[in-house]
């Protein structure tokens, strides 16, 4: 791994600042470092929330193969993934990826203990699960077993025996819309008054699709695979589109076997 931007303040070891960028594995706790959330806005640092996304997409802009990211991946990406959740409050995900993903609750890492506890955090992120049917499966792990409660997000509309069996599960809902539907700026804005402010939306593309034109969107985080395609798979956000396209700014880029580790900020501050 190494660091192609900046080029400098990311390798902290480099004998020579102004030499080439290291080429070594990162740690963990440097991977931490480099993805370090923003400190909160508000003096308090309460109710600021901040909406990083993490995704993968080959170099023709394919988000899936085989109707998963796995293929797509790879072991740097992988361990960016554990970092992003290590820093996070909660994990927000839509309802198809963690079906189609076989989501699990998140664990809790030594490496980031330390970390998290000074930063007032739990020992793991929530999952956040956006649904409008709430057709998921509450027996499951990630409902039923996890370190910090389950939040199921959903409409006001929402199936009341489906929304009895997310509680008896041991699942937090909350409302975040009218009808069956969700609003997202208003997952943000809820999650936001839970104390959660350190958000990581994971997808899928109709979910980010809807963060993005909603302008909710801070920063993302995305890999570029060297890997082409093909076919018809969804790119890493759809949906109706945005009137202008927003212009985001690079805050970092990291390189490891041909994958390229980008992080773009919606302001250069
Ligand atoms: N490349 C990557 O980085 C990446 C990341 C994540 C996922 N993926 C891939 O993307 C695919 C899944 O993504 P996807 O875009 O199809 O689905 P998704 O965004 O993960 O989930 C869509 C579902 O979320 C719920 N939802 C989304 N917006 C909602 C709203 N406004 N109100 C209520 N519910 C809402 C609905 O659930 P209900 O149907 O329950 O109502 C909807 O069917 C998989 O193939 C996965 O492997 C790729």
């Amino acid at each position: 791994m190494r660091s192609l931007f900046p080029v400098t303040d990311l390798t902290r070891t480099a004998p020579d600042p102004s030499g080439p960028p290291i080429d070594r594995e990162w740690s963990l706790d440097e991977l931490a470092d480099a993805y370090a959330y923003p400190p909160a806005l508000r003096a308090d640092g309460a109710g600021t929330p901040w909406l990083r996304a993490n995704m993968v997409s080959t170099l023709d802009g394919a988000a899936q193969h085989d109707g998963r990211s796995q293929g797509i991946s790879c072991a740097a990406d992988m361990r960016i993934f554990g970092t992003l959740r290590g820093l996070a409050d909660v994990v927000i995900a839509g309802a198809e990826t963690v079906r189609l993903e076989g989501y699990r609750p998140a664990r809790a890492r030594e490496a980031f203990a330390a970390r998290r506890a000074a930063a007032g955090q739990g020992p793991a992120p929530a999952v956040a699960v956006v649904t409008g049917s709430m057709d998921l499966d509450f027996s499951l792990p990630l409902f039923t077993e996890p370190l910090v409660p389950t939040l199921v997000v959903t409409g006001a509309g929402a199936p009341s025996d489906r929304i009895a069996a997310a509680r008896k599960a041991g699942a937090e809902v909350v409302i975040a819309g009218e009808g069956g539907r969700v609003d997202p700026a208003r997952v943000v804005r809820e999650l936001a008054d839970r104390g959660l402010t350190r958000q990581l939306t994971e997808g899928g593309p109709r979910l980010l699709g809807q963060f993005v034109a909603a302008g909710v969107l801070d920063e993302l985080c995305l890999t570029v695979s060297p890997m082409l395609t093909a076919g018809d798979a969804q790119r890493i956000a759809g949906g109706p589109g945005v009137a202008v396209p927003e212009r985001f700014f690079l805050a970092s880029l990291l390189e490891e076997a041909g994958f390229l580790f980008t992080r773009y900020r919606r302001t250069d501050r």
